[in-house]
């Protein structure tokens, strides 16, 4: 096993714990709606989030009680993206993580409040002493994420991929878009290690730019793997993008400059991390998986 399978799959095991302690259970009237959040969230998903936030705070000994509810949090906002993305007013997927997508599994009434649970959780999380001791801190955490999540980061990402559906774009409308949809999150999660760590502002700045490169890097491996990925090792439909006329970088670049412009902005996020000598080696490693990986 890898240095990076192997922290992966720690991080993963660690993170799981985590949502499985926050994640509200019972079985009153709202039952359906407990084992809907657990269904899609706890079903798989490879935690590259959460892995990048633990592995940004482990730069500065954070804490891993706090950098796991951080990781946690973001997880819960990538679930909550993820099942609304699927509904039929969106994407209409029927497979995701391997399984039946939630609307498919519940209904979409239960995947529209599933989303919204998960969305609530992860600053409920966020605000309590146990993510940090200091308030002002906590406080910068809802607001990196709020803002990387909102109107003016993921969400826009969102209505923009699908008024893109049957219009060209040109390279710089798809970075745009991609950055919104997939980088913002990707951001938050990076920066979401410096905060905790109180860190000076050129540690910020480093992980900014890793996280930019990183994140647009992550999404044309995805619009690849949607192109050339099989089923069995993605867990979700493959070709939707072509299917819906979706403009992508694959489609705007073609598949091998895609693979070599994302190949190209793997090398500059690993570049950004240069002040953290050995102890950033992780981050390095996962950068270079984003690119190189089949699911
Ligand atoms: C898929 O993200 C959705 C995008 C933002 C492109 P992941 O590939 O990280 O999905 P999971 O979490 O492993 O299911
Ligand atoms: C999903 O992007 C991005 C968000 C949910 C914010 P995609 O629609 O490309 O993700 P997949 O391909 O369905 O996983
Ligand atoms: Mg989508
Ligand atoms: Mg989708
Ligand atoms: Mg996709």
């Amino acid at each position: 096993m890898t240095r990076l399978s192997e922290a992966l799959r720690r991080a993963t095991d660690s993170v799981n714990e985590t949502l499985e302690s926050v994640l509200p259970t019972g079985d009153g009237a709202e039952g359906r709606l407990f084992e809907a959040m657990r269904y899609s969230i706890l079903g798989g998903g490879k935690r590259l989030r959460p892995f990048v936030a633990i592995s940004c705070a482990d730069l500065f000994n954070v804490p891993r009680d706090w950098s796991l509810r951080a990781g946690a949090a973001v997880e819960l906002v990538h679930t909550y993206s993820l099942v609304h993305d699927d509904l039929p007013a969106m994407d209409d997927d029927t497979l995701r993580r391997g399984q039946p997508t939630c609307h498919v599994r519940y209904d979409e009434a239960t995947a529209i409040l599933v989303g919204d649970a998960y969305q609530s959780l992860a600053f409920e999380i966020l605000t309590t002493p146990e993510t940090h001791p200091d308030p002002g801190v906590r406080c910068r955490l809802v607001h990196a994420l709020a803002t990387a999540i909102g109107g003016r980061g993921m969400i826009s990402g969102q209505m923009i991929d699908l008024a893109a559906e049957n219009r060209e774009l040109d390279i710089r409308e798809i970075t745009r878009l991609q950055q919104l949809k997939t980088g913002a999150l990707i951001g938050v999660s990076c920066e979401a290690g410096a905060i905790l760590a109180q860190a000076p502002d050129e540690a910020h700045t480093a992980l900014r730019g890793y996280a930019h490169d990183l994140g647009l890097a992550f999404q044309i491996a995805d619009d690849l793997l949607d192109n050339e990925g099989t089923e069995a090792d993605l867990g979700k439909s493959v070709g939707k993008d072509v299917a819906a006329g979706k403009a992508t970088f694959v489609s705007v670049l073609g598949a091998d400059r895609a693979r070599r412009q994302a190949h190209l902005l793997v090398d500059q996020a690993i570049e950004h991390l240069d002040m953290f000598g050995d102890k950033a080696n992780l981050l390095r490693d996962v950068a270079r998986y984003m690119v190189e990986r089949k699911n």
